[in-house]
């Protein structure tokens, strides 16, 4: 090829000599894929962020997002199964925000040890009760005591929560009863006493903490997925009657996948479902999205990591039966439980 052919080439295959006016599509093709390299980067960084032990990226564009935020300072929360793992977290970063806390728990040595750390931490003041969520009785009067101490209630955080795993068949209905009590009914009682107080003043916050077992099934957790996808339709459903109501009224459920340490330390998905799907590093990840995305950014659904997205996603677009292969050969969905510890670890 001779060396006009050769330029006449280069400049016919970037852009034809003829199409000039096609300049403007090649730019926004050029942008698009800028962007989704842009984005690839950011859900990398995000997720070292929430799932890796070693390094805390320094992700500039989410601190420049949190610099944005709305400020809660001097709001009232109630964080029910505050005195340990994620619901302590939570307490923590609330009073480190200038909140006032009330954790609820039913293990009075738990609260003791919990009112000491978080007595030195932050600026809010902290009230913490012994109430077991499964009594509705219990509950009430707590409300009542806790609306004497914070004046009022802005947040309700709904995190206590139990797990019991093993197959389905093989526990006595008592034990998924007591997951039921737990994770479930005791959001129904916190919510119907909280509520109509939340729309007398028009304003106010329900978080309910699901789970990724919310999303997606596991075998051996049926009693606890079955809570945690019903905490999901609960959440959306009243979100709806709040909606048509037109109430300042922000209800929010937290889908967090797996953590390694505390309830699920040790659970996990087979080597490729962890690449997607990596274990959350520590309870302050769970407490850093409330904070920053259910309360301060009012989302809907906080997933976390945000691959948990992809889960949602195919259940969408795939067929059932191959979503079941899928989940049973390559994430390891039904082997999940098999190497789990929990606090023993
Ligand atoms: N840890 C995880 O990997 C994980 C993952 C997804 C979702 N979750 C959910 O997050 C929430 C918090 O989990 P966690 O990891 O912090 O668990 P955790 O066991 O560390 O803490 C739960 C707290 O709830 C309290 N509690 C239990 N039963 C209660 C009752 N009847 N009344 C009052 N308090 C009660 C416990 O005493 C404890 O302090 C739970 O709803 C759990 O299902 C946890």
């Amino acid at each position: 090829m001779d060396k006009s052919g050769n330029k006449k080439f280069l400049s016919g295959f970037i852009i034809p000599d003829d199409r000039w006016f096609l300049l403007p599509y090649y730019l926004v093709v050029f942008f698009i894929i800028l962007t989704l390299m842009y984005y690839c980067g950011w859900v990398y960084d995000l997720i070292s962020d929430q799932c890796r032990d070693d390094t805390s990226y320094p992700i500039a564009i989410l601190k420049i997002q949190e610099c944005y935020m709305i400020s809660i300072r001097g709001k009232k929360a109630i964080v029910t199964g505050g005195a340990m793992g994620i619901g302590l977290a939570t307490a923590k970063r609330l009073l480190s925000e200038g909140c006032d806390v009330a954790i609820w728990d039913v293990n009075a040595e738990a609260l003791k040890n919990a009112e000491k750390e978080l007595k030195s931490h932050g600026h809010g003041k902290i009230y913490t009760y012994q109430c077991d969520v499964t009594d509705n009785k219990a509950v009430l009067k707590t409300v009542r005591k806790s609306i004497e101490d914070l004046r009022r209630i802005d947040i309700l955080i709904n995190n206590a929560g139990i797990e019991r795993h093993g197959r389905f068949c093989d526990k006595p209905v008592s034990e998924w009863e007591l997951v039921i009590d737990v994770n479930l009914k005791s959001i129904f009682y916190t919510t119907h006493a909280i509520l109509p107080h939340m729309y007398e003043r028009n304003s106010g916050y329900i978080i309910n903490i699901s789970s990724a077992a919310g999303i997606i099934g596991a075998a051996n957790l049926t009693a606890y997925c079955a809570t945690k996808w019903a905490v999901w339709g609960f959440t959306e459903s009243l979100r709806y009657e709040v909606i048509m109501d037109e109430k300042d009224i922000q209800l929010t459920s937290v889908h967090p996948h797996y953590l390694k340490e505390g309830l699920f330390a040790g659970g996990h998905l087979n080597w490729f479902g962890d690449i997607l799907l990596p274990r959350l590093k520590s309870h302050d990840v769970v407490a850093k999205a409330i904070v920053n995305k259910a309360i301060k950014k009012k989302r809907n659904t906080v997933k976390i990591p945000i691959t948990l997205q992809i889960g949602s996603i195919c259940r969408g677009l795939l067929p059932d039966s191959l979503l079941m292969y899928l989940g049973a050969k390559w994430f390891g969905l039904g082997k999940a439980m098999n190497d789990w510890v929990g606090y023993k670890k």
